[in-house]
């Protein structure tokens, strides 16, 4: 990316999009300079689809022959052509059920970065908020981290905390760290933008 052009973002998902959303009204609202141009899933019919054409991207769903886990070379350079040929700057993969691989890592190194329902590198993979209250923990949070081979195992770019309250079940804990999601999520997406 030239240090004058605007940071083109291609964001990854499986589900509805909440993430999405909120990148998209941060840029709506002027509190971060980026382009929205890529949203893709794996899963046909995924609100995160919907919502990535209200918001002008170009959006395709490229599935997998693998139902779920890594993506095969072939599918992941599929959607590393797209993320090329709209000039994609930088992949956030925002509730993308799969774990990407070395075509991915190699086209983008140190440019696709995924947030996380828990402080990292505690409580990895699925159910994070499930995981923190079984383990009794008190504080909980969300993560943002650059994407390795790993399972949200990457290095660690900005957290935020968020208290655990008695009387917390998995969904009002996970609706309670997806708030903070949507505020971190865009404003590390912005510190890109500014190209700290
Ligand atoms: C988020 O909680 C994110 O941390 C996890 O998947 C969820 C996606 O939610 N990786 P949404 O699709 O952005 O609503």
């Amino acid at each position: 990316m030239s240090s004058s052009s605007i940071l083109r973002l291609g964001v990854l998902g499986s589900g509805r999009g909440s993430n999405l959303a909120a990148i998209g009204r941060a840029i709506e609202e002027s509190r971060l300079a980026a382009k929205l141009v890529a949203v893709l899933s794996d899963q046909p019919g995924a609100r995160i689809l919907d919502l990535g054409q209200q918001f002008g991207a170009r959006t395709e769903c490229i599935p997998s022959p693998t139902p779920r886990g890594r993506l095969d070379a072939q599918t992941e350079e599929k959607f590393v052509g797209v993320l090329r040929e709209e000039n994609v700057d930088l992949v956030v993969l925002a509730g993308f059920m799969r774990i990407v691989g070395p075509v991915f890592l190699a086209a983008y190194p140190r440019r696709i970065i995924n947030v996380h329902p828990s402080l990292l590198p505690k409580h990895r993979g699925s159910n994070a908020a499930a995981q923190a209250l079984a383990a009794g923990d008190t504080m909980t949070g969300c993560t943002v981290h650059y994407v390795d081979e790993g399972v949200d195992t990457g290095e660690i770019i900005a957290q935020r905390e968020v208290p655990i309250q008695p009387g917390d079940t998995a969904d009002s804990l996970q609706a309670r760290i997806q708030a903070a999601e949507h505020e971190l999520l865009p404003a590390v997406i912005a510190t890109f933008a500014r190209h700290e």
